[in-house]
């Protein structure tokens, strides 16, 4: 059966090719799509994520939900990274919702349908998954799993010099998740930094006019300007995409449970993720942490996603 997940995302170039590989697997059943403010704001992340539904077509549609702000968010912008627009700009055409369901609720009503059943996928800033939280007791023990896409524990940072973008953007309420009793894994940038796709990437890729195709080679094209212009790197990261592949393909990974929290108010390292790692710990673990990677599986496993999902899409 396959598992049932709703995907929290901001796109975002990378959350839009998780997003085109999850709705095409036949081992997930996304049950609902929300949008969480982060690579754009929020009202922006919603209108992508309609846009990207509407080219898509998937065979099913997931539901969407509606995020809206943190209360308190730092300036920051990733349009050098992802178009001012959050999409390469592309400029994809967007309707306007009939119906606006608050992403919030939406995860607690897809979670209390169906307890212990329901993953959720955090590709944003994890605002709504904590506002989950808030709204319903239960929640924390109903929801099945929070697959995070975020954090460091090694590494240094991608948006300031310690922090990971998610974590930085609404590091209170990624302190509020980590810190409570949900079954969580996190995918940090240093396993995620690992899965670096080089140019021959475009090769692997069906070619022609057809809708998904051409949408993935622009997203992709972007990607690889930027992060050439941009970051000096010759090969491009899709953090969230690899977030995707330890939920359909944990075995590429190795987990190690680990004891977590988030700085909220440190003056240079706001949203850095600290673990407890002294002998004489006295946190209690509280999630579990990919340490290593599997990186050409991981690659090869969003490749095929990425094929595999083209053809499905088809149209012109
Ligand atoms: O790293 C910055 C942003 O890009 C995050 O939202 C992450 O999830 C990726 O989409
Ligand atoms: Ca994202």
């Amino acid at each position: 059966m396959p598992r049932k997940v709703i995907i929290d995302c901001d796109p975002g170039i990378d959350d839009a090719i998780s997003l085109m590989i999850a709705l095409f697997d036949p081992r997930l059943e996304v049950v609902a799509i929300t949008s969480t403010a982060g690579n754009v704001n929020a009202e922006r992340a919603s209108e992508n994520l309609q846009a990207l539904i509407e080219c898509f077509d998937p065979p099913r549609r997931p539901r969407i939900g509606v995020g809206t702000a943190p209360s308190s968010a730092p300036p920051v912008d990733s349009g050098h990274l992802n178009g001012k627009d959050g999409l390469a700009d592309t400029g994809l055409a967007v309707a306007s919702l009939h119906q606006r369901h608050p992403a919030e609720k939406l995860i607690g009503d897809e979670v209390r349908a169906a307890p212990d059943e329901v993953t959720i996928l955090a590709l944003g800033p994890t605002t709504n998954i904590s506002r989950a939280l808030q709204r319903d007791p239960n929640f924390a023990t109903q929801v099945g799993q929070i697959m995070i896409s975020g954090g460091c524990v090694n590494s240094g940072g991608n948006v300031t010099a310690a922090a990971e973008f998610n974590c930085y953007f609404d590091a209170e309420s990624a302190r509020h998740v980590i810190g409570s009793k949900t079954t969580k894994t996190l995918i940090p940038l240093d396993v995620s930094k690992q899965v670096l796709f080089t140019i021959d990437l475009l090769d692997m890729l069906p070619k022609g006019d057809a809708r998904g195709v051409s949408l993935l080679g622009e997203l992709l094209h972007f990607a690889f300007r930027a992060h050439r212009w941009h970051l000096g790197i010759e090969g491009i990261y899709l953090q969230d995409a690899v977030a995707l592949a330890a939920l359909l393909e944990p075995e590429l990974f190795e987990m190690t449970p680990m004891a977590g929290d988030v700085e909220t108010a440190g003056e240079i390292t706001r949203g850095v993720t600290i673990f407890d790692r002294r002998h004489n710990r006295e946190w209690t673990n509280n999630m579990e942490v990919a340490t290593r990677v599997d990186s050409m599986a991981v690659k090869d496993c969003i490749v095929r996603g990425l094929v595999h999902a083209v053809q499905q899409i088809g149209g012109d």
